[in-house]
């Protein structure tokens, strides 16, 4: 691991944090509520509804916790998570990591742009890029719960970075990582750069 990644994980300090080991077979059947619009691998028809095959369990174990504690809120979801114990969560985290993730198109339209954006940042206005926790590829990095992003739904990655910009997201930690890296996106940079992760693996 790189030194840099290392500062970035004692800043966003997110290293020490336990949850219980999930078992993917398991957590199969306790998910079945939740293919109606995930899809039952985890694969989402509807581009509002994120795909959760193949992200990282460790991110989707933490928003988990997050949407049921209400931390983040998800409408759609409210008291479907009620009854499931710690054990039930990481273990439909596990099952959604273990599936493979599909992927989109980009537009041509704007493809370059979002390219720029996700790979250079906007240096001029100290906005890293993606790359740097998302990882070249949009796999991102599951051990340190950056999620993956790569062929994700375009729709919900622009409704996310709107809703870090305008606060109506808040659960990325003390050091605001998204919200303050989505302050610097204008709507034609969310548009672009959510096109782009939608093409890209
Ligand atoms: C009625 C539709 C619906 C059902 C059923 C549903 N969800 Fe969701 N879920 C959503 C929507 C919509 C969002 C995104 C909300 C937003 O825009 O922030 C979401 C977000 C999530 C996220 C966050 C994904 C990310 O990339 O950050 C996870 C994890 C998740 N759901 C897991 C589940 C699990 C597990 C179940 C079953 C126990 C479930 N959902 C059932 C609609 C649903
Ligand atoms: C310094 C690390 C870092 C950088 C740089 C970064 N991100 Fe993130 N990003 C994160 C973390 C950590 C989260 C998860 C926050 C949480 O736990 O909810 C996240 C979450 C997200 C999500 C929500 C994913 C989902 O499934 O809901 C999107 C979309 C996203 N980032 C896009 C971007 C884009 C686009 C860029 C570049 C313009 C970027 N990020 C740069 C660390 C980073």
């Amino acid at each position: 691991m790189n030194k840099l990644l290392v500062s970035l994980l004692l800043t966003l300090g997110i290293t020490g944090v336990a949850h219980a080991a999930g078992d993917a077979a398991a957590g199969q059947a306790k998910a079945a509520v939740c293919g109606a619009c995930h899809g039952p691998d985890g694969n989402s028809m509807a581009p509002n509804f994120p795909k959760l095959a193949g992200q990282g369990e460790k991110y989707l174990n933490k928003q988990l916790h997050d949407i049921k504690s209400g931390k983040r809120q998800v409408l759609e979801m409210t008291g479907l998570l009620t009854n499931l114990s710690d054990q039930d969560l990481a273990d439909i985290a596990a099952y959604f990591a273990s599936q493979k993730g599909s992927v989109g198109a980009a537009d041509p339209k704007v493809v370059a742009r979002g390219e720029e954006l996700f790979r250079g940042g906007k240096l001029d206005q100290g906005m890293p890029a993606c790359t740097g926790c998302h990882s070249p590829n949009g796999a991102g990095n599951a051990a340190a719960g950056f999620p993956h992003l790569g062929g994700q739904h375009a729709q919900y990655v622009a409704k996310q970075l709107t809703d870090f910009r305008e606060g109506n997201r808040t659960n990325d930690g003390d050091t605001l990582v998204m919200r303050s890296i989505a302050g610097k996106l204008s709507n034609k940079d969310i548009e672009a750069v959510s096109s782009y992760i939608q093409g890209l693996h």
